[in-house]
C-alpha cells in the first residue's frame, strides 16, 4: 500500500465566533486553538493512520510552524525526505460559528513554492506507487508534473478539484477519480446539481473529457458516484457535527486507502465515509483516527 501525496500544509489558526465577521466588524471569538491543516497533509495524514506507506512532497516554512509540521506527519506515519523548507508556513485563518458555518483567509506561503523541480526530483517514488493523491493548494505546473509522471506508468491518480478552479482537459484525462463536492462540480462543468439527475448529466461529462471515475462528496447527503459501468449514492450517517474542516481530505486519503486494499469503488466510497463522518465528530482537520478504523486491523 503505497502512496504518494503531492500538495500543501498549513497551519490552521482556528478562532471560534457567534457568526462570521463582516466587513467593518470587530468580533470577539471565544475560543482561539492551532491544528495542522493544508489539504495535501491532510489527506497524507488520514491515509498514514490508515496504515498505508505514505510518502509526501510538498513544502513547509523556514519556521517554528514548518518545523512542527514536519514532526507530526512524521508521527502519524508520513515520510518527510521530499519536504522542503522555504518562505513561510502556509496558514488558513478559520473562523468557526456557533451555526457550524466557516469561512477562511488562506496564506499559501511555501505551498506555492512548490515546484515542477522539486516533484521531478521525486519522480522514482511517484512511478512506484500505487496511488497518487493530489488537490489544488499548490502551483498548477507542479500538479501536471505529478501526473504525467504518474499517468506514463498508469499510478491511479486521485485529485480533489479543492479550492475551486479550472482544470485543463489535459490533466482531467490523465485522472483515475475526480473528487469534487457541488461547488467544484459546478465550476468543471457549469452544471448546477438541484438532483440526481443534473449530478449524472455532470459527472458524463467529465468522463467524456477522460476521466476514469467521478465521485461527488455531498456533505451530509452522502457522496454519488459515477463511473463507465455504474453509478450509485451512498447515503450518510446522521453524527453530531463539531467541525467538518478536513471532511473533504480525509474521504480522499481513506479512499485511496480503500482502493489500495482492493475493495470496490462502491466499498471505498463506504468506507471513506465512515472516515469521513468521524473526523467532522471531532475537532480540527486531522483529528488521530482510531485503530479500528484501518482496513487490515
Ligand atoms: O480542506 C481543509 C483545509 O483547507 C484546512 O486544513 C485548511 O488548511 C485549508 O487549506
Ligand atoms: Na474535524
Amino acid at each position: 500500500m503505497n502512496i504518494t501525496v503531492v500538495g500543501s500544509t498549513n497551519m490552521d489558526l482556528v478562532y471560534l465566533v457567534p457568526h462570521i465577521v463582516k466587513a467593518g466588524e470587530t468580533l470577539h471569538s471565544t475560543k482561539h486553538e492551532l491544528f495542522f491543516g493544508g489539504k495535501g497533509a491532510n489527506q497524507a495524514v488520514t491515509a498514514g493512520q490508515l496504515g498505508a506507506d505514505v510518502f509526501f512532497i510538498g513544502n513547509v516554512g523556514k519556521d517554528d510552524y514548518g518545523e512542527k509540521i514536519k514532526r507530526n506527519l512524521q508521527e502519524k506515519g508520513v515520510k518527510i525526505s521530499a519536504v522542503q523548507e522555504v518562505g513561510m508556513t502556509g496558514q488558513a485563518i478559520i473562523q468557526l460559528a456557533d451555526s457550524g458555518e466557516n469561512s477562511i483567509v488562506l496564506f499559501p506561503g511555501a505551498n506555492f513554492l512548490v515546484t515542477q523541480e522539486q516533484i521531478e526530483a521525486n519522480k522514482e517514488r511517484i512511478e512506484t506507487s500505487d496511488v497518487l493523491l493530489l488537490q489544488l493548494e499548490i502551483p498548477m505546473p507542479a500538479v501536471d508534473a505529478a501526473a504525467n509522471i504518474a499517468a506514463k506508468k498508469n499510478v491511479h491518480i486521485i485529485l480533489n478539484p479543492a479550492p475551486a478552479q479550472q482544470i485543463s482537459d489535459s490533466l482531467l484525462s490523465k485522472v483515475s477519480i475526480l473528487t469534487p463536492n457541488e461547488t467544484e462540480l459546478e465550476v468543471l462543468t457549469g452544471v448546477k446539481t438541484k438532483n440526481e439527475e443534473d449530478l449524472f448529466q455532470a459527472c458524463s461529462l467529465l468522463l467524456q473529457k477522460g476521466v476514469g471515475a467521478v465521485v461527488v462528496t455531498l456533505g451530509e447527503k452522502g457522496s454519488y458516484y459515477l463511473n463507465h459501468n455504474e453509478r450509485g449514492h451512498v447515503q450518510a450517517n446522521q453524527v453530531e457535527v463539531k467541525d467538518t474542516t478536513g471532511a473533504g481530505d480525509a474521504f480522499n486519503g481513506a479512499l485511496a486507502v480503500g482502493l489500495c486494499n482492493g475493495l470496490s469503488l462502491r466499498n471505498s466510497i463506504l468506507y471513506a465515509s465512515k472516515v469521513a463522518e468521524y473526523v467532522v465528530t471531532q475537532m480540527g482537520a486531522q483529528p488521530t483516527i482510531p485503530s479500528s478504523f484501518r482496513v487490515n486491523k
